[in-house]
């Protein structure tokens, strides 16, 4: 494909200015602040389609709206659905970012800005693998279709809904997903799984208010107290999860698996030493790419109450809270989590106080059949572009709609993610390599080519 290669050198700082345009769009889908931020985000997109005289529909849902485009039909041949997101997650806290988050700054050849890696910067290289074949050649060796949405960090709720009604328009023969990472620098990956997730609020309401702690304390349950008490009773002592039935629809690893994790060359120590701590605790009996990848856990993501400001108050709250989540491995059902949570909490929440549980999204794990035509296409893409054969991996994050693709369009994802571990996704300082990106948008346009080799 010389002249499309060519086409992707010569107008590559032009697609790094592009990519600065669209993260300048503060697209915080959980923040109702920004809505109109989302419609310029998903306007923003749909732009690229009609620069290449596409048609993009701008779906509105009853969140944020999503874009749809497709490619002129090309009888006989495959049809792939590229699937990406526009939204991004919030960026507190803003006093750690050495540059302000939607000002996107170049530093040690990445980009740094909230979304650069998750996901706008990765989903632009699909959106410039089409644009390099429709600009050279004027048109496309396969079908393709694109959905890109503005919910998936807050659960894709629209786009579930979209598909049990429409799901004739999303007919495909896969799913191809470009929202995570490679292995390492150097080593891109083929990810053949992901986990899924339950995540709840869990308010605790104590005493009818605030009380003085000694006058009371003692006498009263003190909320946080309890709060406390009710998160570490959710773990045991060999770090499993303690809701009843938790394991019980776990597909365990096989002995090849476990074996092909280790072959991996992870080092425990420097993963530990990249995050700044000197070891952990976790599932007794994984490794710690086990317990990453293919275990489910119980994370706390945030807590809450009481006194909070200077100095020391003496107080006993009335009020305590926090966001819990549990990620899932394939197999487990978010539901039945959600009514074993309940069950746990009654036998661990101390007279003296209430819990009230509110469900936020839910979605089940995922694992891909390794040995697919497409899987195969997808990695001499990966390896002509990155000059080298992709690994295969797993990955501890969900996308949650992937298990809707599969169950109501019987399509397969292709997850050929150009990330990094530590491109501090959800977190201050977001950043993607432009070599990646780069890199990425070469094996866009190259897996177009070798997907249309694909026999249905
Ligand atoms: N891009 C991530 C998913 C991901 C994370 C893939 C890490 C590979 C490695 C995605 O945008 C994401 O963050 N998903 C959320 C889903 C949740 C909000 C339902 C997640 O995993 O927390
Ligand atoms: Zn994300």
């Amino acid at each position: 494909m010389p002249d499309i290669d060519q086409y992707i050198e010569s107008n590559a700082s032009r697609f790094e200015e592009e990519l600065c345009e669209f993260l300048r769009i503060p697209s915080i889908s959980a923040d109702a602040g920004h809505k109109e931020d989302m419609i310029r985000a998903a306007e923003w997109v749909a732009g690229q389609f009609r620069r290449l005289k596409l048609s993009p529909e701008i779906i509105p849902t009853a969140g944020h709206p999503m874009v749809y485009a497709e490619t002129p039909t090309v009888s006989g041949a495959p049809t792939a659905l590229v699937y990406g997101h526009y939204d991004v997650q919030p960026v507190e806290p803003l006093d750690k970012w050495i540059s302000p988050p939607f000002e996107p700054t170049r530093r040690e050849g990445n980009i740094v800005a909230r979304g650069a890696t998750d996901d706008k910067g990765q989903l632009l290289t699909h959106l410039k693998g089409l644009e390099a074949w429709m600009e050279v050649e004027g048109r496309l060796p396969i079908n393709l279709k694109y959905i890109i949405e503005g919910e998936e960090e807050v659960g894709s709720a629209g786009l579930e809904k979209f598909i049990a009604e429409h799901s004739d328009k999303l007919a495909c023969n896969c799913v191809v997903i470009s929202d995570g990472s490679q292995f390492a620098p150097g080593m891109p990956a083929v990810t053949r799984g992901l986990r899924g997730i339950a995540y709840y609020e869990l308010r605790v309401n104590g005493p009818n208010r605030d009380l003085h702690s000694g006058s009371f304390g003692g006498s009263v349950t003190n909320p946080i107290n309890a709060l406390a008490s009710i998160l570490n009773g959710l773990i045991d002592k060999d770090g499993r999860v303690t809701l009843p039935g938790f394991y019980d629809d776990v597909v365990e690893l096989t002995d090849r698996e476990r074996k092909e994790l280790a072959a991996l060359p992870f080092d425990e120590k420097e993963y530990f030493a990249q995050v700044g701590v000197d070891g952990a605790i976790g599932e007794a009996g994984y490794t710690a790419l086990e317990r990453r990848w293919a275990r489910p856990t119980f994370d706390c993501c945030g807590i809450w109450g009481g006194y909070q400001g200077e100095g020391a108050k003496t107080v006993l709250p009335s009020t305590a809270a926090a966001k819990i989540s549990f990620r899932l491995v394939p197999n487990q059902n978010p539901a039945k989590i959600s009514a074993a949570l309940r069950t746990r909490l009654a036998e661990l929440t101390p007279p003296g106080v209430k819990i009230e549980v509110i469900d936020f999204h839910g979605a089940p794990g995922v694992l891909i059949p390794p040995d697919s035509p497409y899987v195969e296409a997808a990695a001499r893409a990966i390896e002509y572009a990155f000059g080298r054969r992709p690994v295969f991996t797993r990955e501890g994050g969900s996308i949650p709609i992937v298990t809707t693709f599969h169950q109501k369009l019987g399509a397969d994802a292709l997850l050929i993610g150009w990330g990094q571990d530590d491109d501090n996704t959800h977190s201050p300082n977001e950043k993607f390599s432009l070599a990646d990106f780069h890199r990425g948008i070469r094996a866009s346009a190259k897996l177009w080519e070798e997907l249309a080799q694909i026999q249905l």
